[in-house]
């Protein structure tokens, strides 16, 4: 009877013990997932220029994206995404792969339109062999003969957004659909313009502006006094003469054109892109930095110590609403570079460090949407054509590399990190194809140059007489 008791006790013992085990089961289950659910929004909110594909369920970067997502803690999950979503629609177009990385967009190319000689030597020196070693087998038109195309499109003028894989088409109607910034546009849009015509306009109507703290929210902030006192357009004096912009492409590995940029009077760069390491391609001097608000705000990018950022000109900027509200933008900026800014404006007083002013941000793209047919991403124009427009302002002449994209052009985002994507080099949430256009049209060198060295000559504004 009592050894039957015991018994009895020792199993409601054992029963308690389980219950116990089993709620403490179901409890950190619970946590967990909330955690990854915040987890999951927190990518969300750091990568919030990607939208979801419809149906894919995958989440697409645009250029400036990239730069952060290579940072980012959820670099793998999204990446992971990204290459099973890219394998899959390389199924359905029809090509057939082996590995799965998206470095497999290099391939042979299988039908019959006459390569041109110059193309044909540099893909063939340079890529010649990945060509052959890779299995690509294609139907219809293949990657690189479409790629092929559009480059040359992109150095003759005439490239449109039909012309970009039916992937790149979607994310691009994603970015329209979606409208972060509520962009109206009811003005006229018209290629028609010359090069010259185009130049007089962009000379008339830009103006840099910077915050300097003479509206709200940041007259009452002070900033009046924060901000450098010397206004950026006139941060070089007397107008400097040659000026190079060094995009962050790819493509410039192998250019061997850092002699060339060096000997330039002022450089600029953009984000993160450093030159040690990359000196024999992109150079040594480094005069300005345009960085986003992500360099600032994201604590991966080591800001306040980072030697990139030291002994340089800065110009940071951040997409506010089309509407341009100061307000709005101030409590809800896309990453919120205005705290950042405020600590080293106080620790580095003497070094140039400007925030541009949103209505400038937002004329440039009225005047790339005005002078395109199409319609272009309603986002923000890319830190490249930023960069280029500044040293228009800045510069008697300025030289562009590898924007526009040379022979060497390459899905690789940046020169300095693994990650491939031509939506880099074409846009997706920047309407970088319709910018590389305009640039086209302004450039007074020659087509050759844009071809072999990615480089585009354009005169800077104080030069051109556009009467009065
Ligand atoms: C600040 O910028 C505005 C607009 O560009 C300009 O009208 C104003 O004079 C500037 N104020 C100062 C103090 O520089
Ligand atoms: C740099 O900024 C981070 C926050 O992003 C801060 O924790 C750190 O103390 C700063 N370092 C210096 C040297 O100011």
């Amino acid at each position: 009877m009592n050894s039957c008791m015991s018994h009895l006790k020792q199993v409601a013992v054992y029963g308690m013990i389980a219950w116990i085990l089993l709620f403490l089961l179901v409890f950190t289950y619970i946590m967990q997932s909330q955690r990854d659910n915040s987890q999951s929004l927190n990518f969300y909110k750091e990568t919030h220029h990607l939208t979801p594909v419809k149906g894919s369920g995958v989440i697409m970067a645009s250029e400036q994206d990239i730069a952060l997502l290579k940072q980012d803690l959820n670099l793998r999950n999204a990446e992971e995404n990204k290459e099973s979503y890219l394998t899959e629609e390389y199924r359905r177009q029809g090509v057939t792969t082996e590995g799965h990385s998206p470095t497999l967009l290099r391939s042979k190319v299988r039908d019959s339109q006459p390569l041109e000689s110059k193309w044909e030597g540099d893909a063939q020196g340079s890529a010649g062999q990945q060509h052959s070693q890779s299995k690509l087998q294609y139907r219809g038109m293949s990657y690189f003969s479409r790629n092929r195309l559009l480059m040359s499109s992109l150095w003759k003028g005439s490239a449109s957004q039909h012309m970009l894989s039916s992937r790149l088409q979607r994310v691009i109607h994603s970015y329209k659909n979606l409208n972060k910034h509520g962009v109206v546009y009811t003005r006229k849009r018209s290629s028609k313009l010359s090069g010259q015509e185009l130049h007089c306009e962009l000379k008339k109507r830009v103006h840099v502006r910077t915050l300097n703290g003479s509206e709200a929210p940041f007259s009452r902030l002070g900033w009046k006094e924060l901000v450098p006192q010397r206004p950026l357009d006139q941060l070089f004096d007397p107008k400097l003469k040659t000026c190079a912009v060094v995009a962050s492409a790819g493509a410039i590995l192998r250019s061997s054109l850092g002699m060339e940029i060096d000997n330039h009077d002022t450089v600029l760069r953009f984000n993160a892109a450093p030159t040690e390491r990359y000196e024999k391609d992109v150079g040594t001097k480094t005069t300005i930095r345009i960085i986003n608000s992500q360099i600032l705000a994201s604590s991966t990018h080591w800001f306040n110590t980072s030697s990139l950022y030291k002994d340089v000109a800065l110009v940071a900027w951040d997409p506010a609403p089309y509407a341009v509200n100061l307000e709005t933008w101030y409590t809800n900026p896309d990453y919120n570079l205005f705290g950042p800014y405020k600590e080293h404006r106080k620790s580095h007083a003497e070094q140039p460090f400007y925030i541009l002013h949103p209505s400038f941000i937002w004329e440039l793209w009225d005047i790339i949407q005005g002078n395109t047919d199409e319609d272009i991403q309603p986002d923000p124009p890319s830190s490249g054509f930023i960069g280029i427009i500044l040293m228009m302002i800045l510069c008697k002449e300025v030289h562009v590399y590898e924007y526009i994209p040379s022979v060497r052009q390459t899905d690789l985002c940046h020169y300095y990190e693994q990650y491939r994507d031509d939506a880099c080099t074409l846009g997706a949430y920047h309407p970088l194809l319709y910018e590389k256009m305009l640039i086209q049209r302004l450039n007074i060198g020659s087509e050759d140059d844009l071809r072999t060295k990615g480089k585009a000559t354009l005169p800077g504004f104080s030069t051109m007489d556009c009467g009065a």
